[in-house]
């Protein structure tokens, strides 16, 4: 395997990035948005500057291998053997999830996910006037599974789509194939559709499992259901926005893409040479990347966990520690991080107060900074 080095600290603020301009004091540890502080597979940046090169960036086409090239990877991965027609590319996971509630949900309809949730979830419907109802989510000893009651008590004549997040974020719970199974049966015998974001599908940090496509669980869950994948996560390209819709039902994908028509923008060039040079040269990255992931989290899960009052979730995958703050006695436990130089995201966002969500996806020299701030704040309060 090729040596990468994911210890190297790298600039970004004058980058413009989201993540480091997020706080006004440069003393303190941006460690909020899922972007990680790695730079991304070298073939990726060797694509993208042979392409600059050309000077020339007028509208482009899908690139013909870019297609086959995810199902690829996805048979491989899953064993989830997709046709390259149920695919439809689009600038972005998120805007995938507006476009679903467009394509599924008329006046008066709703949606159902499972709360905490990354809040685009819930902003998605809002932003077209159509409800949303969340089911919480169950703590078994630190992992975040569905309650099938709750779910099944929230569904009635208006609901008609589930949101999905599989990995979820932020408890990062990789979810099991019976369990998987076990929303299916409940969605399709309620007629629901399930939109299923899975971009952080690539980012599994146990060791013998695999991350399970929703729709590969049955036909009928394939019938019913939008699944959204992307290369940007894995390969540490947020700012080239790229993700695909897996729909398998014609009907439903053909509504998708006529409800993108107009809206949804170009995919950048250089999102097109990112995600193709990814896809095609950048597996020995990313199995690097997830031994050094594995390593953080065991380091950082060590540590957490050994403080009193806070503990933390998985996680079974993605680069997201999510810290239970709820015994701690903090009113506010994300001030409380920020204070101490930890630039975490609150929880409320997601939709608990008492939780703050911590990106460790950045070199260990980073990562360790923030522990040690952690623990001296923490032993430091009266
Ligand atoms: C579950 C989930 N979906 C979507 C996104 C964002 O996707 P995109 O940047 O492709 O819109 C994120 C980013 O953190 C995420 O965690």
């Amino acid at each position: 395997m090729k040596d990468y080095n994911f210890d190297k600290n790298i600039d970004r603020i004058s980058t413009h990035s989201t993540k480091w301009l997020k706080f006004d004091n440069p003393e303190i540890l941006p460690m909020w948005i899922a972007d990680m502080d790695f730079a991304s597979p070298p073939e990726v940046i060797q694509a993208i500057k042979k392409r600059a090169d050309l000077g020339i960036f007028g509208y482009t086409e899908l690139p013909p291998d870019l297609t086959p090239l995810l199902q690829d990877r996805i048979l491989k991965h899953s064993g989830w053997e997709i046709d390259p027609e149920w695919v439809t590319w689009m600038p972005g996971v998120v805007v995938g999830l507006n476009v679903a509630c467009r394509t599924i949900l008329s006046l008066g309809d709703m949606v159902v996910t499972p709360s905490p949730i990354y809040a685009p979830f819930v902003y998605a419907p809002d932003n077209m006037n159509r409800g949303i109802l969340r089911t919480s989510l169950l703590n078994n000893k630190g992992r975040l599974e569905l309650d099938y009651a709750s779910i099944e008590s929230l569904i009635n004549k208006d609901t008609k789509m589930f949101f999905f997040c599989n990995p979820h974020n932020p408890g990062g719970t990789l979810f099991e194939e019976s369990e998987i199974k076990k929303l299916v049966d409940i969605c399709v015998e309620k007629e629901i559709i399930i939109c299923a974001d899975e971009i952080h599908s690539d980012l599994v940090l146990d060791v013998e499992r695999k991350h399970i496509h929703l729709a590969q669980t049955s036909k009928s869950a394939a019938n019913n259901s939008i699944t959204l994948v992307s290369p940007t996560k894995t390969f540490n390209m947020q700012g080239l926005p790229c993700g695909a819709a897996i729909i398998p039902n014609d009907e439903i994908r053909k509504e998708f893409r006529r409800n993108m028509r107009g809206i949804s923008a170009h995919i950048s060039i250089f999102s097109y040479i990112g995600a193709e040079a990814a896809y095609k040269y950048g597996e020995p990255w990313h199995k690097a990347l997830i031994e050094y992931l594995r390593g953080n989290k065991e380091y950082l899960a060590n540590e957490i966990n050994d403080i009193e009052g806070i503990s933390l979730y998985g996680p079974e995958a993605t680069y997201l520690a999510w810290i239970d703050c709820s015994s701690s006695g903090l009113d506010n436990p994300a001030d409380f991080f920020i204070n101490a130089g930890v630039g975490v995201h609150d929880g409320k966002w997601f939709g608990n107060k008492d939780f703050v969500r911590l990106n460790f996806g950045c070199p260990r020299s980073i990562l360790e900074e923030a522990v040690s701030r952690i623990k001296k704040a923490f032993s430091q309060r009266n």
